[in-house]
Parts: C-alpha cells; structure tokens; sequence
C-alpha cells in the first residue's frame, strides 16, 4: 500500500465533498489502486468558521506554506478565481507535487503556462473537474477520441443556467428565486453573474477547444449571451413549436486549415436533439468527429459529489499505469455469486 499525502486547498462545496468522497470511499479506492490518500492539511480563509466534517479542525490553516511544509505530494485547488489559486498551483507544482483543479477560470486563463511548469517538474496537472462536474469529458477527449478528427462540440455546460431555465419552465419560478436555490445548493459561482452571464460556459468551451483543437482561446474572444432576458412564456413557446431553451456552448471546425468558430448563448433545440431532455443540473456534451460520428455524454454537472468524483479519479489517474484498464499487479478477486433470471422489469 502507497500513502499519499493530500493538501485541500478550499473547504467550500468542491473542498467539503472532496474530503468526504475521500473518507467514504476510502475502502474502494484502496481496493483498486493500492493507494490510501491522506489529508494533512486544508487550506481555507476563515479559520473561525465552523466546519461540517469529522476530524478536519486540527487539519485546518490559513497559511499556504504550512501545507507544503506538511510533505504532501498532491495539492487539490477547491478556491476558485485566479488569485491566489495561480499563486499556490505554482508554487505547489515548483516543489514538485502533483496539482488536481476544478478551476475553470484559471485554466481557462493560465491552463498552457502551468501545463508548461508541470511538464517541466515532471509532475502532472489534472483538472477533468473543471468542465462538466462529474462527467468524464476531458478524459474521453485526450483518451478515447485522440485519433477522431473533432468536427463540432455542443455543451450545456452550465448546471446553474440549466436548473434555472428547468424549473422556470417546468415550476414557473422567477429568474431571481431560481439563483437563490442554485447558490443554496452549491451550484453557483462566487459571483452567479459569472453563471447566468456565460461566463463560466465560456471558460468551460476555450478548456474544450484547446484540448480538441490545441488552441489557445482567450474567452473574450468568444461571442457570448447569458439567459438574464429569458422569460417563462418564451420557453413555453419554445416547447409548443418543438423546441427546448438551453444556454450552449459551442466550438466548430471543419477542417486543418480552416477557422474555429465559438459562441456561448441562449439556442433552441429541437426536441429530439439528444441535449434537449438534458435538464435541471445536468450538464451534456455532444461532440461530432470524423470517426465515431458522434456521441453524447450527459451527468451532474455541479455540486459537491459528482465534482468530488471527477477530483478523485483524477487523484488516480495520477499514479495509475498507462494503457492498463486493469492493474496487472492487483490480486485477483472473487466475485459474489450473481443470481440468475433477474429481469429489467
Ligand atoms: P466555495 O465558495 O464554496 O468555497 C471556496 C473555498 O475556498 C472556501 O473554503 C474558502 O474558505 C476558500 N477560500 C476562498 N478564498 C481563499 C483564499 N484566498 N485562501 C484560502 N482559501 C480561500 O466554492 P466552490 O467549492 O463552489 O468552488 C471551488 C472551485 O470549484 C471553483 O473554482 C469553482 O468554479 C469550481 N467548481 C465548483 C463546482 C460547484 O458545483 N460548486 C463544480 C465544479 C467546479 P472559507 O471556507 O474560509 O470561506
Ligand atoms: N457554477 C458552475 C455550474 C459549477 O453551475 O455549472 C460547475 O462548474
């Protein structure tokens, strides 16, 4: 067994679910990589303020260099905004521990110059959270589509909108109570402006174009409408012609040479369109390219949990063998009985 030391960097939403998802499936990760990660520090602003979980208070700081003086060998950044999350990731990945992120923002902005630190201390800097929360999408590009010529991705990127513009339409709720509830369960930003404006997709759309297309896409390039001018009575029209109201991201090119072409904004969906019954939080992607054609992911795309799924597998992802879905060291199993002649229904 392998002890990795962990430093959390925030103990918001992303950093509280973190921890928990570590505690809970402590066992199963044990089980299948051989490693047991260990908390030894966490990094908040508010050292007085009371926290919901078991045994983090001796654990809590607010001095950054107490966590790398702490001997960890993976920093998880769960602060958000550019500074001073830039600050530490740097400083983390110079003293040569690995850095996981769910920071849309920041590697939006400073994605290519901290891969390039990373790869020059032969460390790694993962962050599958940033896009989409649980959903596995980072990872199905660089991994499962790295022979596809990417033609066109489609995101509903933004779990905030798409709860907001699913219960204005199925609950008829105000815009305004809408954001309250997203803020309350943990899906909005800091500042939810950044949610209802675009801005978070559009983060989201340049971290997607510069792994399909290897660009470097600053989101003020990108043409961008929020969903603040939508009302209820648009969306049930939408729905009486066919169509669903979503906030989409998307980036096009086809072909080597030719331009890639980004917008964020409201778009109507025609109803069979596999991303118009993607509702409340969840977030989906279609992405079309040469080979597989096209397919869709769809999952929560916010919130502690599943964005504390995608935190941990990239905390595995880390240390897992290359090109081995299976551990070939890992001793066999034995699996329970399974009874036969269960039906679906
Ligand atoms: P929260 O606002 O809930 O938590 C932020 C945490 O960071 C708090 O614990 C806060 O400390 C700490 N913090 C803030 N500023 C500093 C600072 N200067 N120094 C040290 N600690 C600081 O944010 P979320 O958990 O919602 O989001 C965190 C990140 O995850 C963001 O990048 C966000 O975009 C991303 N993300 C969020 C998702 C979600 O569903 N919420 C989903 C996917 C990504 P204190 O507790 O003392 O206030
Ligand atoms: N505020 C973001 C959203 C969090 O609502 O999608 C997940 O990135």
């Amino acid at each position: 067994m392998k002890r990795i030391g962990v430093g959390l960097l925030g103990f918001g939403t992303v950093g509280l679910g973190v921890y928990q998802a570590l505690q809970n499936n402590r066992e199963v990760i044990l089980k299948r990589t051989r490693i047991l990660f260990d908390v030894k520090k966490v990094l908040v602003s508010n050292q007085e303020k009371q926290r919901q979980a078991e045994g983090v208070k001796p654990l809590i700081t607010t001095d950054f260099a107490q966590v790398l003086e702490a001997g960890v060998q993976v920093v998880v950044e769960a602060i958000g905004g550019v500074e001073p999350a830039r600050r530490y990731i740097e400083e983390a990945l110079t003293a040569g521990c690995h850095v996981v992120t769910a920071n849309k923002e920041l590697i939006a902005k400073h994605g290519s110059d901290l891969e390039r630190l990373a790869h020059r201390q032969g460390v790694k800097l993962l962050y599958e959270a940033s896009v989409g929360g649980g959903i596995p999408v980072l990872g199905t590009i660089q991994h499962f589509l790295q022979t596809n010529r990417i033609q066109r991705i489609t995101g509903i990127l933004n779990g905030t909108t798409n709860y907001l513009l699913t219960e204005m339409d199925k609950k008829g709720i105000s815009f305004a109570e809408g954001v309250a509830i997203a803020q309350q369960l943990g899906y909005a930003e800091a500042d939810p402006s950044n949610d209802v404006d675009g801005l978070d997709a559009a983060y989201k759309l340049a971290i997607l174009a510069r792994l399909a297309f290897e660009v470097d896409i600053s989101t003020t390039e990108i043409p961008r409408e929020g969903i603040r001018d939508i009302t209820p009575g648009e969306l049930a029209l939408a729905k009486k012609l066919g169509y669903a109201v979503k906030l989409l991201a998307q980036v096009d090119c086809y072909g080597e040479n030719r331009p890639l072409s980004l917008r964020v904004g409201p778009g109507l969906l025609p109803l069979a369109h596999p991303l118009a019954t993607v509702d409340g939080v969840y977030n989906g992607i279609h992405i079309e390219a040469d080979r597989v054609q096209d397919i869709t992911l769809v999952g929560q795309g916010a919130g502690a949990q599943p964005t504390a799924s995608a935190m941990l597998e990239d905390l595995c992802n880390l240390y897992r063998l290359p090109l081995s879905y299976v551990d070939p060291r890992r001793d066999a199993v034995v699996l329970p009985q399974v009874s036969s002649g269960d039906r679906f229904i």
